[in-house]
């Protein structure tokens, strides 16, 4: 079991090279041998924090309603969750697992903050929305084959660690809304300190409730890279380091050993 487990780590591991956002799906749904493969996985989520209740449930395009224009994909993952300190940053680090299962298995995902689940999939659960990912066969290039692909921040422009820092590389190219990389990391390949920039009073109004879900995304992409080197991972939310860095909240450490 432990050895199919690292198999299908690796397989994810690699999946952050490579995975980008699909927007355009072809309209025929995923046959029911891939969405079941969907569903399984979906029940092998691991959670940043136990203790916090979630819910996935994959729903059809008619079942979402768009804050703007949207050109639907054949199915979305809405995630619900108990409304508790940290719960998107424990949807984000859950999530982004499936993400990357699905560029795994060559099948084009998105996250989706500007759409809703409608009110009769809301009425289904007693927890709270918090995000949609789409899923369907793309109709665009699917993978990236180069890392210059990837527009995102230089390691020194998210970091101030001194010396090799390649070990933040899997947390740079981690996906987030807007493309803003909020995340900041100090520290060393032993103990990192990691911070979300504190956006300002304009981008806080859009931001906020996504910027959680990011630093879920970016812990996950460096959990699993730690985790497929063999290190064991230790991520701790709740150590009350909030007031530590000026620009920045505290949102974990994460210890290796
Ligand atoms: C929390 C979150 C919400 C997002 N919402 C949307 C969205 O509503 N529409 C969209 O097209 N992309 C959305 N994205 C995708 C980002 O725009 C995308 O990840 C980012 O631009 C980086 O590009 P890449 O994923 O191709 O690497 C979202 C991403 C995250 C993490």
């Amino acid at each position: 079991m432990v050895e199919t487990k690292s198999i299908e780590d690796n397989k994810l591991w690699e999946a952050i090279f490579h995975r980008k956002s699909i927007r355009k799906y072809k309209s025929i749904p995923l046959d029911d041998k891939t969405l079941s493969l969907v569903r399984n996985f979906l029940e092998e989520l691991v959670p940043l924090k136990e203790d916090i209740k979630t819910q996935f449930m994959i729903i059809g395009p008619d079942d979402i309603k768009s804050l703007i224009p949207l050109k639907k994909a054949p199915h979305y993952i809405a995630a619900f969750s108990e409304n508790k300190r940290g719960y998107r940053v424990n949807i984000g680090f859950m999530l982004q697992q499936m993400d990357l299962f699905l560029s795994s298995h060559n099948i084009g995902s998105c996250w989706v903050g500007m759409a809703q689940p409608k009110k009769d999939i809301l009425e289904k659960t007693n927890l709270e929305d918090v995000i949609l990912l789409s899923l369907g066969e793309a109709d665009e290039t699917l993978h990236r084959q180069e890392i210059g692909e990837f527009k995102r921040k230089k390691l020194d422009e998210i970091s101030d660690t001194e010396g090799d820092n390649e070990f933040l590389e899997p947390a740079r190219l981690a996906p987030s809304a807007t493309n803003n990389q909020p995340w900041y990391f100090t520290g060393n390949e032993n103990q990192i300190e990691v911070y979300c920039t504190r956006p300002n009073f304009i981008k806080a109004r859009v931001l906020k409730k996504w910027n959680p879900i990011d630093m879920g995304i970016a812990l996950y992409h460096l959990f699993l890279h730690f985790t497929v080197k063999g290190k064991k991972v230790e991520i701790i939310t709740d150590n009350n380091k909030k007031d530590e860095k000026k620009g920045y909240v505290h949102i974990a450490t994460v210890i290796l050993n």
